[in-house]
């Protein structure tokens, strides 16, 4: 984990690697919101609003780079404890930003996609959820994943609870579970597992996001508050994930020995 430098932080778009040097997908915990609005004495939903004209960006960005795929963690299982108002002026940005922006979306061949328990959403945001996602189920673009009322504990728990029910059902033997057939039943198990993660605002946790998923995933923290990230932010974290070696449990020899056959 490399620590990001001031001059990082404005890497000209000129730095953006080469596209085999890209990552496949990239997953964002968007943090700063809160701090954003205050600093200008703001109340914190302004952030959030502030927040999602960043998301256009970033995604629009991701979209015209080649990344595959792109997953904002919108809403943890954990973020129902903040205070009432501020949960509503969320879920309210959520339903405005979609209906707003999904014909957008789809006229850019991005594919929508939703993670979490949907259930606790307002029925109206729940509608929209399904909406968007079969209009733009066929698009070929970025795919964006927005992890709603999600949680990385709450996917393992529903594979393992997929797994015991395939096994009381009779259609799988205890001996024959592995990680793999764990991986098969969390969200996501269709995309490549995210190649680098993003954390704005300073914080360096990972918060319960994509637990299974990001066992090799490349982390990148930045003091940058999530409003004010934007691509020449993104394309700095691009630049630095295509300066690591990735080496998956193996040898740095091992992995130059593999490029080099
Ligand atoms: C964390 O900042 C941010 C959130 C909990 C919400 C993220 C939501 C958006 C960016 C809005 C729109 C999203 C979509 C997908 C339309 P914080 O409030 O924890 O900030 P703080 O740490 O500075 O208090």
């Amino acid at each position: 984990m490399v620590a990001d430098t001031p001059e990082a932080l404005i890497a000209p778009a000129a730095d953006v690697p080469a596209r085999e040097r890209l990552p496949q997908h990239v997953a964002i915990v968007m943090d700063g919101n809160g701090r954003w609005a205050q600093q200008r004495s703001l109340p914190r939903t302004a952030g959030h609003r502030e927040g999602a004209r960043t998301v256009r960006r970033i995604v629009q960005a991701c979209n015209e780079r080649g990344i595959g795929a792109l997953t904002l963690f919108a809403f943890s299982s954990e973020n129902w404890q903040r205070p009432r108002p501020e949960v509503e002026v969320l879920m309210n940005l959520f339903m405005t930003t979609l209906r707003g922006e999904i014909r957008r979306l789809d006229d850019a061949n991005i594919r929508l996609r939703f993670i979490g328990e949907p259930s606790a959403f307002p029925s109206t945001l729940q509608d929209y959820i399904a909406k968007a996602q079969r209009r733009t189920a066929g698009n070929t673009g970025l795919t964006l994943v927005i992890a709603a009322n999600y949680g990385g504990r709450w996917d393992i728990a529903r594979a393992a609870r997929r797994v015991s029910e395939e096994v009381l059902a009779g259609r799988l033997r205890c001996e024959q579970i592995t990680p793999d057939t764990l991986r098969h039943y969390t969200c996501l198990a269709d995309l490549p597992e995210p190649d680098l993660f993003i954390r704005t605002a300073g914080e360096q946790r990972i918060s319960n996001f994509l637990l299974w998923q990001m066992a090799y995933t490349e982390l990148y923290f930045t003091e940058r508050l999530w409003p004010d990230f934007g691509p020449a932010d993104l394309d700095a974290a691009c630049a630095a994930f295509a300066g690591r070696e990735r080496r998956f449990g193996m040898t740095g020899e091992q992995i130059a020995r593999g490029r080099r056959a």
